[in-house]
């Protein structure tokens, strides 16, 4: 039976890893570090504003965390660097197995949004620059009730504006939070675990479905 499938975008479908290579230019070696660092930063920082109550949108948490692993790791950058970087940003590689997936996932007749913390015209901006914008019917930001996930206002928004009991939702996504996130609402889930070294959060709740690519997710039970 069509399911409705929210697809994270940031680490999911996108690889936020393909701005290495501008920052090699930038920081040398350094720059799969630095990487990694400014991705962590940026979910810290959309985590502790939304604890706060202090909305700024996703752009914001990517800017000031690259701010931020400048300052930690010496490596000042000018005002261009960071706006050269900050437009990199909108211009990252999908994964190659999102390439795969998506027109199969499409022509079983699911339901395909992109669901993210990202700003409605960011996720459009590397979805198209990606070539996979046409398999989704469309783009749910968080941005649209100024929050983040994993706050459950955001699940149930996904839930209002696709329409669809929550019993044919899945979440699939490679981040254990946006899993934990969606599960907590009555999502089905699917976790993508890109990285094997890395364990799902412990909290006693487990993924309906765990896949090494999003390819292996057209052979889950319940969406086929
Ligand atoms: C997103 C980030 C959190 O796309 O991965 O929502």
């Amino acid at each position: 039976m069509p399911q409705t499938l929210a697809f994270d975008v940031y680490g999911t479908l996108i690889d936020t890893a393909g701005i290495v290579r501008e920052l090699t230019g930038l920081v040398g070696d350094l720059a799969p570090a630095f990487s990694q660092r400014w991705r962590d930063k940026q979910l810290e920082y959309s985590f502790r504003r939304g604890l706060m109550g202090d909305y700024k949108d996703f752009s914001v948490c990517t800017r000031e965390a690259l701010e931020y692993v400048s300052r930690e790791t010496s490596s000042p950058l000018t005002p261009e660097q960071v706006t050269h970087l900050m437009a990199c940003y909108r211009r990252l590689p999908a994964f190659d197995d999102a390439r795969e997936a998506l027109p199969k996932l499409q022509a079983m007749g699911h339901r395909i949004y992109a669901f993210s913390n990202g700003l409605a015209q960011d996720v459009d901006a590397l979805l198209r620059y990606a070539g996979i914008d046409h398999f989704f019917l469309d783009i749910v930001s968080a941005d649209e009730i100024r929050t983040f996930k994993p706050d459950p206002a955001i699940y149930r928004h996904f839930i209002t504006r696709s329409q669809t009991p929550v019993q044919q939702c899945w979440l699939i996504s490679s981040n254990p939070f946006d899993v934990l996130g969606a599960a907590a609402v009555g999502f089905n889930t699917a976790w993508v675990r890109r990285n094997p070294a890395l364990p799902f959060d412990p909290w006693g709740i487990e993924p309906d479905q765990i896949s090494a690519s999003l390819t292996e997710l057209e052979h889950a039970a319940g969406l086929h």
